[in-house]
């Protein structure tokens, strides 16, 4: 999520600014040297088309064999979402002649300021949407409100400087945003229940959502993946991020307070921060932030670059930023925090309470986390197998030489068919039989 944030941002400023030197100083995690000791260089040119970046996510599934539908529903508290579908490939549909068949049924959230493109946008023979339709599955991709495909709502408007449209954070996309999307995608195939996989705050958001209303997703979810999965911070070890979020008081009053900006990392947010107009008052330490961040050569695809800085950033409130914030400052997984008069109002206590994890005890999650995720760091994600109860966990998966990003746009992303996808076969819920007429 944050790293994937700035690595994304990051990704637009390096095609930008080539030769920023903010952005020279960016480096490899390690240098892999072959056989005779000689330094590999890993192969700039992409070895696929890396041309997706100004195409529309439908245009991405026909060109690669793929239907493609959209869907819209409202949130209860008037947030109009865009719900996207890939069905099937298009050539089912040639040979049926009918409707793609009764599948089971998966559902895939995105990380912050990201959105449905996530799962599209690595190369279309390994991205994990289009896997999961290989594998037999009605994969339906959702987009969480403040993303540039969920901007609508039935009487805020998003675009003016008024704070009650982004007056949320990832408790309202996992208690509110979630379930309507889930309901609409149940209603919709007639599925009894669809396995969620959830990528860092798609994760954060579903562990939030599944602590305050458990039997919501008992009832709904057959099996939930989490995918770089943040929800303690503690031990989030990209150090400029923690300068950041040092400063996040400085951030908010600059950005919130007085811009009035709250749509952080907007599609076009970036742009003017690079135009210099914010940079400008940006505090040091974000500034060396941006610069410390690198997308592993070795282990990301950057073959994809153009394409993925084309979709990404997608937007994201900025109350997720402090919310995250305050989970780096914090030893456990705790709603917001308020300051202590509104969190009486809010929770009748003085300091948030942390989410209940163990408050859901039927459904089954599987864990997915990388050695080198400096997010979701692998001490806190054992942390969280540990709330959740060894019961519920039913795969804690852990993997040398992969990050964050990893999980989406990974150059190896063999852990997704290898392991992802039995773990779905094993838990998915039979389609019913529809009647063929
Ligand atoms: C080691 O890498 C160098 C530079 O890429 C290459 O010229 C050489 O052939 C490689 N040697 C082996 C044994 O792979
Ligand atoms: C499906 O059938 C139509 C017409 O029969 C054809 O034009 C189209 O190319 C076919 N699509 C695929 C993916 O086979
Ligand atoms: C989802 O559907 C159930 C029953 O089908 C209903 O009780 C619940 O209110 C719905 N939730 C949302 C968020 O629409
Ligand atoms: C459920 O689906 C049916 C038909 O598929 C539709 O008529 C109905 O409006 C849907 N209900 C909701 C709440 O979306
Ligand atoms: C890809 O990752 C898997 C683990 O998911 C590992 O076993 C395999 O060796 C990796 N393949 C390559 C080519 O690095």
């Amino acid at each position: 999520m944050l790293k994937s944030v700035f690595i994304l941002s990051a990704l637009i400023s390096i095609q930008a600014l080539p030769q920023s030197p903010l952005f020279l100083q960016a480096h490899a995690h390690e240098e892999v040297h072959n056989i005779t000791g000689e330094k590999l260089i890993p192969n700039p040119e992409p070895s696929f088309h890396d041309n997706d970046g100004l195409k529309s996510l439908a245009q991405i599934c026909k060109e690669n064999g793929f239907a493609f539908e959209e869907h819209k529903v409202t949130t209860e508290d008037g947030y109009i979402l865009t719900i996207h579908r890939i069905p099937g490939l298009l050539h089912e549909l040639n040979e049926t002649k009918t409707t793609f068949g009764p599948k089971p049924v998966v559902f895939l959230m995105h990380g912050m300021t990201g959105d449905a493109s996530m799962f599209l946008l690595n190369a279309p023979f390994k991205t994990i949407g289009f896997l999961a339709v290989k594998a037999g599955f009605d994969v339906w991709l959702g987009n969480n409100r403040g993303c540039k495909y969920s901007l609508e709502h039935t009487h805020l408007k998003h675009n003016d400087k008024t704070p009650a449209y982004w007056d949320f954070d990832f408790e309202d996309m996992g208690t509110k945003d979630l379930p309507a999307m889930i309901n609409y995608t149940l209603n919709a195939t007639g599925a009894e229940k669809l396995s969620l996989i959830g990528y860092s705050m798609g994760a954060t958001q579903t562990f939030a959502g599944m602590s305050m209303i458990p039997h919501y997703f008992e009832k709904t979810v057959n099996l939930f993946v989490g995918l770089g999965p943040a929800t303690r911070l503690i031990n989030c070890r990209a150090e400029a991020l923690k300068g950041a979020v040092a400063d996040m008081e400085v951030i908010k009053f600059v950005f919130v307070d007085i811009l009035k900006e709250y749509d952080f990392f907007a599609p076009t947010w970036l742009s003017s921060l690079i135009n210099g107009e914010k940079m400008a008052i940006f505090p040091k330490s974000f500034e060396k932030f941006m610069s410390s961040f690198d997308m592993d050569p070795y282990v990301e695809e950057r073959g994809r670059i153009k394409s993925i800085s084309g979709h990404l950033p997608s937007g994201a409130g900025y109350r997720n930023f402090i919310h995250y914030g305050q989970l780096i400052n914090s030893d456990t997984f705790k709603r917001f925090d308020y300051g202590a008069s509104d969190n009486l109002h809010h929770y009748g206590q003085l300091t948030p309470p942390d989410y209940p994890l163990h408050a859901s005890s039927k459904l089954p999650i599987a864990l997915f986390g990388g050695y080198d995720d400096e997010m979701a760091d692998p001490r806190d994600v054992q942390w969280l197998a540990e709330q959740l109860g060894t019961h519920r966990v039913i795969g804690h998966y852990m993997y040398e030489k992969k990050g964050h990003l990893t999980f989406a746009f990974g150059k190896n992303m063999s852990y997704f068919e290898e392991d992802v996808i039995p773990l779905l076969h094993k838990y998915e819920t039979e389609p019913r039989v529809m009647v063929v007429q």
